[in-house]
């Protein structure tokens, strides 16, 4: 017998937990028996542990997306009884049970042997968060990290946290992201040596390419943030998009792919192929200092595990700086309590609601409204100027460029290229233009034509704000 946290369903619908003893034959199909040492805590598991938020498929249901552990029994040559290993993604604790138990039973393919030099209390204090970073940096790697800081954004979190300390260990010049202040000595202990605010990157700006300053970046942020960096890369620079804590939307235009040669490397943990996994555990046991991890953890048990849930949902989870991932054991030690951040589905959310009463539509702009669109940006950005990068900030260009770029909108038979933007609507009828951050994917459209036209008519030049000359 052993123990398990164990979610159940009842005939309404109501989920609960409690912790249980059941036996072994009550394990799930599996090639590897392993006695679960510790755990984390993710924002899945928050979901997994409460309704599962569509994730979990039968009840009862053994929540923990990851777990590391030692082997007790096993029908594959790979591993024996003795041998130390880790497990993060394959949807283990959402659609198989997980690591919530001082026992599991999984696919031998879904494991990795432990590398020399990290236990199993290591491995999860780094747990899915700073594997997924590990990934992200090896992603730089493989496409060239350039010459010049490295930019880590949503630092003080998870993912950027181990990345932070991995990159500032490999050599490189780290320039973290946040949007706490009090967590820069934090962030300085674990090797970044600028810290950017995050109103800086936070905000579009109308040029879809700026000065050249990052030479990578690891980025947990996405939304907004995510455009701005890309035209801030250097040529031929790479991004890792790892997170979404900002926001899933991606209002940017193509031109640093096109001008620029910028990569946009997607990182996925779930399903990562074995090669890849054995070479980040090895990588982290090697590149990051362990030493930097115990200001991340914090001891949990099974019981305490509903209410971290509920906390991690919150987003009261603490972590980083005075943030402290809960780590949990079993013996009956269990998980690592991490927080994803509460602003991921709220960003989304305040995107697409519309002011109360008003319902909120999708269309083209029409003739003259991009104008209006672009002035109110602008009046936005302008407001940040002088903060931080005046010359990546959203004022508006010099006379002569001006000029260079004044475009005839509506004229143009661009109409088509535009993006479709929300229109509030009263009763079915136009009321006019929408809030400003309605406007997070309206802002990036480029058309080449309108750019250099020297003819009169609006002036779109905070829109297409460009560093190559005109014709
Ligand atoms: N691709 C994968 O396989 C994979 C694996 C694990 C995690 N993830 C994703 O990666 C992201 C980060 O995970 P995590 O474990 O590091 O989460 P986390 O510990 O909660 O950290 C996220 C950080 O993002 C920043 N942030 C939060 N809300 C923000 C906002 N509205 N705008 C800008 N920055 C914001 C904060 O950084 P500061 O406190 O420094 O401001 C926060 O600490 C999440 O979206 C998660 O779902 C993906």
């Amino acid at each position: 017998m052993f123990n398990a946290l164990i979610v159940e369903k009842d005939e309404e619908g109501k989920t609960s937990t409690s912790v249980q003893s059941i036996s072994l034959d009550r394990l799930p199909e599996g090639e590897v028996t392993v006695a679960v040492e510790y755990s984390t805590v993710n924002y899945k598991d928050g979901l997994c542990i409460g309704p599962g938020g569509g994730l979990v498929r039968n009840y009862p249901h053994i929540p923990g997306i990851d777990f590391a552990g030692t082997v007790e029994a096993s029908d594959d040559d790979r591993y024996k009884p003795g041998d130390k290993v880790v497990l993060t993604g394959w949807r283990v604790g959402e659609a198989h049970w997980g690591g919530y138990s001082q026992k599991a039973r999984v696919k031998a393919d879904w494991l990795v042997p432990l590398p020399d030099g990290l236990d199993t209390r290591q491995a999860m204090a780094v747990g899915t968060a700073g594997f997924t970073a590990m990934l992200a940096v090896m992603a730089l790697e493989d496409h060239g990290i350039k010459d010049g800081p490295v930019l880590v954004t949503g630092a003080a979190g998870g993912v950027g946290s181990v990345a932070t300390a991995i990159l500032a260990n490999l050599g490189h010049e780290v320039a973290a992201v946040t949007g706490r202040p009090e967590t820069a000595d934090y962030l300085k202990s674990l090797g970044a040596t600028r810290i950017v605010p995050r109103e800086e990157l936070n905000e579009t700006t109308k040029r879809p390419l700026e000065a050249e300053t990052w030479g990578g970046c690891v980025d947990a942020v996405g939304g907004v943030m995510l455009a701005r960096l890309l035209g801030q890369m250097k040529y031929g620079a790479s991004v890792s998009a790892v997170g979404l804590a900002g926001g899933a939307a991606l209002p940017a235009t193509v031109i640093p792919f096109l001008l620029r040669g910028v990569n946009l490397l997607g990182i996925d943990s779930v399903m990562q192929p074995y090669d890849n996994r054995l070479r980040a555990w090895k990588r982290i046991a090697k590149d990051l200092p362990m030493d930097k991890l115990d200001a991340m953890v914090q001891p949990a048990t099974l019981a305490d595990l509903p209410k971290l849930g509920k906390d991690i949902l919150k987003g009261q989870v603490k972590g980083g700086a005075g943030r402290r991932r809960g780590l949990a054991c079993h013996g009956d030690p269990v998980p690592v309590a991490r927080r994803e951040p509460a602003g991921h589905r709220q960003c989304d959310a305040a995107l697409r609601q519309p002011p109360a009463g008003l319902e909120a539509d999708c269309e083209r702009p029409a003739d003259g409204q991009a104008r209006r669109h672009g002035s109110a940006r602008d009046a936005g950005g302008s407001a940040q100027a002088g903060q931080g990068y005046p010359e990546r900030s959203g004022q508006r260009p010099r006379r002569r460029r001006r000029e260079r770029l004044t475009n005839p909108v509506g004229r143009s038979g661009c109409a088509a290229t535009r993006p479709p933007v929300t229109v509030l609507r009263r009763g079915g009828r136009a009321i006019g233009p929408p809030p400003l951050k309605a406007y997070g994917d309206s802002t990036a459209w480029v058309c080449p034509k309108w750019r250099f036209s020297k003819s009169g008519g609006t002036d779109v030049s905070q829109n297409y704000g460009t560093d190559r000359p005109g014709p």
